[in-house]
């Protein structure tokens, strides 16, 4: 049987606390003092520029690097535990899988559930179900005997959403997702990712376009090294903000809309 629709809905608990977060690359600082805080049931838009530091915050999240300073906490675990508990699912700006590798869509999405095989990895139906259940969700089911290989950029985006479906992660860490895919994807990603949250998961999304952040995020935090403003996205994500985020400038530096001496 599939989860029910809130099963990953516990009151008021905290899905990601990251804080004071320092990660360096052999010295060159990439985050600095960062951290964020994001309840069950939320989209978080993370938006910053290129080398702002929005993939390096993932794969600190996802434990592949060590921060120099700083806590997470994933459910409330630490990153290692989380992992273990297959709790969080990281969908890579580039999919970080070599594509002429032989492995069919199927394979990829069945790779969610190696977590709760035992060490045989032999499917039970329950697998296959749960397999099944996701593919139909991002509507690749009848794509399952493809090579990965010779999937669109969205099509595979959309593989590596169902591995997470597949996972039944809690924590869906997404890396630039709508970038290179196509409209149909786009829109059944926004779809999913609105499910997602109802159902009670938690999805942080980097993302350089701003209208997506309007759209579906809940909470945007505003990188640039650090965070530089973090919360609900009408309260957050203003025009001064987001110049800040881009320009580098302290809002008092940045000028009026030019539109507004043009109307006196
Ligand atoms: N493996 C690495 N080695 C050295 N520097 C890195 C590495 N990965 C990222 N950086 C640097 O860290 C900074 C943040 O990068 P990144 O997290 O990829 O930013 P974003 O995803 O926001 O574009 C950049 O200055 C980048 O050049
Ligand atoms: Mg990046």
């Amino acid at each position: 049987m599939m989860a029910p629709v809130d099963a990953f809905r516990t009151v008021d608990r905290l899905r990601i606390e990251a804080e004071g977060l320092c990660v360096d690359y052999n010295g060159t600082v990439a985050l600095y003092d960062a951290g964020l805080c994001l309840k069950s049931g939320c989209i978080c838009g993370l938006v910053g520029m290129n080398g702002a530091g929005k993939s390096t915050l993932f794969k600190a999240l996802m434990g592949f690097i060590r921060p120099s300073r700083g806590i997470i906490r994933i459910n409330g675990l630490p990153v290692a535990k989380a992992q273990r508990e297959q709790a969080v699912a990281y969908v890579p700006q580039s999919e970080g899988i070599d594509c002429s590798f032989p492995v069919s869509v199927w394979d990829v999405v069945m790779m969610g559930r190696y977590g709760s095989m035992n060490l045989l990895r032999i499917p039970r139906e329950s697998d296959r179900a749960a397999v099944r259940h996701a593919l139909e969700r991002v509507e690749l089911l009848d794509l399952r005997d493809r090579p990965i290989g010779s999937l669109s950029g969205g099509q595979r985006k959309r593989t590596f959403l169902a591995r997470a479906i597949a996972q039944r992660a809690s924590v869906l860490l997404l890396d630039e997702p709508f970038n290179g895919v196509d409209v149909r994807t786009e829109k059944l990603m926004a779809q999913l990712f609105l499910q997602f949250r109802d159902e009670g998961r938690t999805i942080l999304i980097s993302t350089h376009d701003l209208s997506h952040v309007r759209d579906f995020c809940d909470l945007v935090v505003l990188i640039n090294k650090t965070v530089l403003a973090y919360g609900e996205t009408s309260e957050v994500f203003t025009p001064e903000n987001i110049a800040m985020t881009f320009g580098g400038l302290p809002p008092n530096l940045i000028t009026g809309p030019a539109s507004s001496e043009e109307l006196d």
